[in-house]
């Protein structure tokens, strides 16, 4: 019983230190193109809403004809291989590490 407890703790307090590291990645790998400037859509609330989606970027005619959701799936993959996921994108960068996409997604999932 103990032991269950202690597991929850763990995971409850590892929660926010996930989307934290998530932070310090974006910062290091994402903020450069994706801060409201012409490099690359604002990802504010982009987690659940439709792909392609933010008025004023221009783009590319690959990701515009993806169609569907950012779900945590489909960043995941887009995050992946972009280029995979939707031939002809203009985004170049891939996370390769699952650890450190998983740690953006779940940091994306907080720009509200
Ligand atoms: C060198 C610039 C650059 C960097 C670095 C970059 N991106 Fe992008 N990103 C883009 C561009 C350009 C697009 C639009 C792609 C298109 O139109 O095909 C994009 C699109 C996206 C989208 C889809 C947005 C939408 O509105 O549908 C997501 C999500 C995204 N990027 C996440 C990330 C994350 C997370 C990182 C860091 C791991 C990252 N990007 C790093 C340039 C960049």
């Amino acid at each position: 019983m103990i032991r269950v407890a202690a597991a929850l703790a763990l995971s409850l307090a590892a929660a926010p230190a996930f989307a934290a590291d998530g932070q310090q990645l974006f910062n290091m790998q994402c903020k450069m193109c994706h801060a409201g400037g012409p490099m690359g859509p604002s990802l504010t609330g982009v987690a659940g809403a439709k792909i392609a989606s933010k008025d004023g970027f221009a783009y590319s005619p690959g990701l515009k004809a993806k169609g569907g959701t950012w779900t945590d799936a489909n960043l995941d993959a887009f995050l992946k291989a972009p280029a995979q996921f939707a031939p002809g994108t203009k985004m170049m960068i891939s996370v390769p590490s699952d650890e450190n996409r998983q740690a953006i997604v779940a940091f994306l999932k907080t720009l509200k």
